[in-house]
């Protein structure tokens, strides 16, 4: 039986681990036993975006850890930490369903035990678009990315395109820092039957802002449009900003066409770029980005 058909028969015994030592010693045993440990970063609140990651890395026969940690220090003083939904006993049988073993849920004193003192400084792909707007996130995004990679030490790390700064930003901070034991894996964006990209987030939207939100994925539709017909940044990006600025209820963040490494905007639609979008609908913030390569 493949490990695809498995999980639709049953679902795998999951356990939650919250301590370093716990995480440190099942990954012993699974890797004694051949094991290519799997690591699926969240904060909880699982959707079927989280799921396609965990059920992909299962479906290669992978053994699927998930961390389900709310971190603080990428949350702004006046960002949603405090209603940032918390729904363990849900995630860990919606981990389970999926395909992963092990649910990794420490508590933040596990993760920033008494005294800590380090934070990891981001430069580079962190410094414009989300970097630009909330200062203090990508610190705290690689400070708890490096830290789980040091509490887990897996072979591979899963992380989902739909946050594609945060993919360039963690790259860099795995290569910056030699943490080239682990390989990066990125998943595709996986979106709502609407087009809509998943996010723990777009649960904060009332009837008529989720009917708004769908100006994001409209708009970095626009913009792939205009890319098959021009290399101008200018008529790209114009085609994603005026279908936002059309759209009630929305308030744009930014519309940039970068570089998907270094995260510098583009002078020409010359090479491989990323479409990034970020806009607010009530007190939502959304993402979302497309991938573009030129004809
Ligand atoms: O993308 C997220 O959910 C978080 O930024 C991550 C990678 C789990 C770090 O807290």
């Amino acid at each position: 039986m493949s490990n695809a058909s498995a999980q639709t028969d049953v679902t795998v015994p999951v356990t939650v681990l919250r301590s370093v030592p716990e995480i440190r010693r099942r990954v012993r045993e699974l890797r004694a036993h051949g094991g290519h440990v799997t690591l699926v970063p969240t904060m909880g609140a699982l959707h079927d975006g989280h799921l396609a990651l965990i059920r992909s890395s299962a479906a290669r026969g992978e053994r699927v850890i998930v961390s389900v940690f709310v971190n603080p220090t990428q949350f702004a003083a006046d960002e949603d930490l405090q209603r940032y939904p918390r729904q363990e006993r849900t995630d860990v049988a919606l981990a389970a369903e999926a395909g992963a073993e092990v649910v990794f849920a420490p508590s933040p004193d596990e993760v920033y035990p008494d005294g800590f003192a380090t934070t990891i400084t981001v430069a580079g792909p962190a410094l414009g678009l989300e970097g630009a707007l909330r200062p203090t996130h990508f610190a705290g995004v690689a400070t708890v990315v490096a830290k789980l990679l040091g509490m887990v030490r897996p072979d591979s790390l899963v992380l989902g395109q739909k946050d594609a700064q945060q993919v360039a930003v963690v790259r860099r901070m795995m290569r910056d820092l030699n943490l080239d034991d682990t390989t990066l894996v990125v998943h595709p964006i996986i979106r709502e039957t609407d087009g809509l990209a998943m996010s723990s987030r777009n649960r904060y939207l009332t009837a008529p802002e989720r009917i708004a939100a769908l100006a994001l994925p409209a708009s970095v539709a626009a913009a792939a449009a205009a890319a098959a017909a021009t290399d101008d940044v200018a008529a790209i990006t114009r085609a994603a900003t005026s279908l936002l600025a059309d759209a009630d209820g929305v308030a744009t963040d930014y519309v940039a066409l970068v570089d998907p490494e270094s995260f510098t905007p583009l002078a020409r639609f010359d090479r491989t770029a990323v479409l990034c979008v970020a806009a607010r609908v009530g007190t939502t913030r959304l993402l979302d980005n497309i991938v573009l390569i030129p004809t």
